[in-house]
């Protein structure tokens, strides 16, 4: 069965590291087609809007999305966030926003032995969306931005957390902060009770959030899948980025297990405007994300092929500026794809 993959390269260096991750997965031979969707801060300048009113029916006729980063300066953050990546994970209910977090050979850290993989709640939380302003302009201008955490929201991403602990080490950190937050992560760390109950065989801990960032950094291998809210864990794993060698080394699957909907694949950094164009970026987190999708696509050879060509080009020393190097983003995409 052909796998239909869209392809939104979005904005800033986006474009530059997807055309490195495309390059990887079209090297693979498989029975693959892209389809490219020009949405983004272009798209918003020409009609108003990130990306068409069908938007989410185009997304869906697809099994897959490959994404860049959206955000420009020339759009205010918020905008282009919630035109395009905030409404596509929420409407297509993908729930679980897993980012592995690992050292690969060859990258030079200060930090050793790192491997983990966070798994961040992905619709609701402090993202959720609800909130207004009120007494716009004035002195006394008040702005509520209000987390929404459900039972059914937090039980389905913990579960899914609790399963991968059990596949890998048989620990689950969950992220909390229900010391200063007395209803939303209260009810967090009660469902991640009730949910261990079922799942014995791992080991839990709860950890405020900001003893968990000073942990990621003194003692990142005392950590194996960390379960968080969509703001901790967007706040969590830039560190975790930082850890594995830099912002352009992450990768990211936004996915709902259980549920029949197109996940998305993208880095976890953003446009980097501060570097695109240079044909500098770091295409390994992007191609990286290209393995979880192919893994998700039923394509687990393929996907250990990319891994284990990106590690192999890792190891040989061909890296970019960000990471020591002298290598263009292409020239990193052509190794990988030449050693898959
Ligand atoms: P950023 O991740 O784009 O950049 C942060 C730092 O990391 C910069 O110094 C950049 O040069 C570096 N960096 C990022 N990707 C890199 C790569 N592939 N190779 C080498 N270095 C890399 O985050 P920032 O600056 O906070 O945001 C820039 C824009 O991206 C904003 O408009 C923001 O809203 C948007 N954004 C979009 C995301 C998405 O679409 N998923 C995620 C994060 C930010
Ligand atoms: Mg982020």
């Amino acid at each position: 069965m052909t796998h239909r993959v869209a392809v939104i390269p979005g904005d800033g260096a986006g474009p530059e590291v997807v055309a490195e991750a495309r390059r990887c997965v079209d090297a693979l031979g498989l029975d693959l087609t892209w389809s490219e969707l020009p949405w983004g801060t272009g798209h918003y300048h020409e009609h108003g809007a990130m990306m068409p009113a069908d938007a989410l029916e185009v997304v869906r006729g697809h099994d897959a999305v490959l994404l860049g980063a959206v955000g420009d300066p020339s759009v205010p953050d918020h905008v282009t966030l919630w035109g395009l990546l905030l409404p596509l994970r929420q409407e297509l209910d993908l729930y679980a926003n897993l980012r592995p977090a690992r050292l690969l050979d060859g990258i030079p850290s200060k930090f050793g032995d790192v491997d983990m993989l966070f798994v961040r709640e992905n619709t609701e939380g402090e993202y959720a969306g609800v909130g207004g302003r009120a007494h716009r302009g004035l002195e006394h201008e008040v702005a509520l931005e209000t987390a929404v955490f459900t039972r059914v929201g937090v039980r389905r991403v913990v579960e899914y957390a609790f399963q991968l602990a059990g596949q890998r080490r048989g620990l689950l950190t969950s992220a909390t902060k229900s010391n200063a937050s007395r209803y939303g992560y209260v009810l967090w760390d009660e469902v991640v009770e009730e949910v261990h109950a079922a799942h014995p065989d791992v080991r839990v801990e709860r950890v405020l959030v900001d003893a968990l960032a000073a942990r990621m950094v003194s003692s990142p291998g005392s950590l194996d899948v960390v379960v968080a809210s969509n703001l901790f864990g967007d706040v969590l794993t830039d560190i975790a980025a930082v850890l594995q060698g830099g912002m352009g080394t992450a990768a990211s699957a936004s996915l709902a297990p259980g549920v029949a909907t197109t996940p998305i694949f993208e880095p976890v950094h953003g446009s980097a405007p501060d570097i695109a164009g240079r044909g500098i970026a770091n295409p390994i987190g992007a191609i990286w994300s290209a393995a979880l999708m192919l893994d998700s696509l039923g394509e687990a050879d393929a996907a250990s092929a990319l891994l284990q060509s990106l590690e192999t080009v890792c190891r040989t020393g061909l890296l970019t500026r960000d990471l020591g190097g002298t290598a263009t983003t292409s020239d990193v995409g052509e190794a990988v794809a030449a050693g898959v």
